[in-house]
């Protein structure tokens, strides 16, 4: 409620949003003052702090930066549901698995490694592993998977973990697979199998922290609806570093309402929200 909010002056709003910039590169313009002191009061004063000048003592204090791992949960927006976006899972498996097909039908199964960056509560991720089982069937033991899901968001990674989802997260699942990868685990909540939920790896990673700790590179990233909280700077840091994270040849998804400026983007573009890194292309552009 309005009359709940504690009051933020300019100069705390300045100081908060170069925060979130700098170490997040989450860009909040003056329009998003609302909604700062909206997520933030009531983490004032569960803090204890009177104001917000305390709370960002308490926040540059606090030794465990424990306090910047809250504020990071109760800014960002971990939306997401399974599904989304169809069109990029068609392309998934019209393209990328059927490489790996061909390559399983010369006996030279490759090592697939696939990265959902920004994965929020897992939906996204966990989508790509059950196109896989549907896909492979039974010839998925034989294959070497990888599926590395991250997010800056300790609360969503947590939730992610535990894979616990309401059922409207659910709408856009084909039934069947609804069926066969969860159990009704609420009244409307539903739980995703082991089967599934043991072929992910999740991380913390603040996507802005680069060069990225990754070992070997991918062939597919997923960076969908993250980088609408970056400014343009901060975009093209992030797509550099997933440019050289990516094999060549290697597809990278990006947001529907999202796109790379062709000017200084590395990558080729393929259709709206697919790139891919070219196939002789071992770094980024000059
Ligand atoms: C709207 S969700 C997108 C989820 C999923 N990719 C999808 O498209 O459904 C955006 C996620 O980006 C994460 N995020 C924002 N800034 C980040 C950063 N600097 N590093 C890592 N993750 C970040 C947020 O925590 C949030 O979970």
């Amino acid at each position: 409620m309005m009359e709940d909010l504690v009051p933020l002056s300019d100069t705390e709003f300045n100081i908060l949003t170069r925060m979130l910039f700098d170490r997040f590169g989450i860009h909040l313009g003056d329009q998003k003052r609302v909604l700062l002191s909206g997520r933030l009061s009531k983490r004032v004063r569960e803090t204890g702090c009177g104001n917000f000048s305390e709370y960002i003592d308490y926040l540059r204090t606090d030794p465990s930066g424990r306090e910047q791992t809250e504020l990071i949960n109760r800014i960002t927006t971990n939306h997401s549901f399974f599904f989304r976006e169809g069109e990029h899972f068609a392309y998934l498996k019209d393209n990328v698995f059927s490489r790996i097909e061909e390559a399983v039908s010369k006996r030279s199964p490759p090592a697939v490694r696939i990265w959902s960056a920004g994965c929020a509560t897992g939906e996204e991720v966990y989508t790509i592993a059950m196109l896989m089982r549907s896909h492979f069937g039974n010839r998925i033991d034989g294959l070497d998977i990888g599926l590395l899901a991250t997010d800056i968001s300790v609360a969503a990674l947590s939730q992610a973990n535990e894979g616990i989802y309401q059922e409207s997260k659910l709408k856009e699942l084909p039934g069947e697979w609804k069926r066969q990868w969860f159990t009704k685990a609420g009244p409307d909540q539903f739980r995703i199998s082991d089967e599934i939920r043991g072929m992910v790896l999740f991380k913390k990673l603040n996507l802005m922290e680069t060069p990225y700790p990754m070992k070997g590179s991918f062939d597919v990233i997923f960076c969908r609806n993250v980088m609408i909280y970056f400014n343009a700077q901060s975009r093209e840091h992030v797509v550099n570093a997933m440019h050289k994270c990516l094999k060549p040849g290697g597809v990278f998804f990006v947001g529907h309402s999202e796109s790379l400026n062709r000017e200084t983007c590395p990558f080729e573009y393929v259709k709206p929200a697919i790139y891919k890194k070219g196939e002789g292309d071992r770094g980024i552009k000059p």
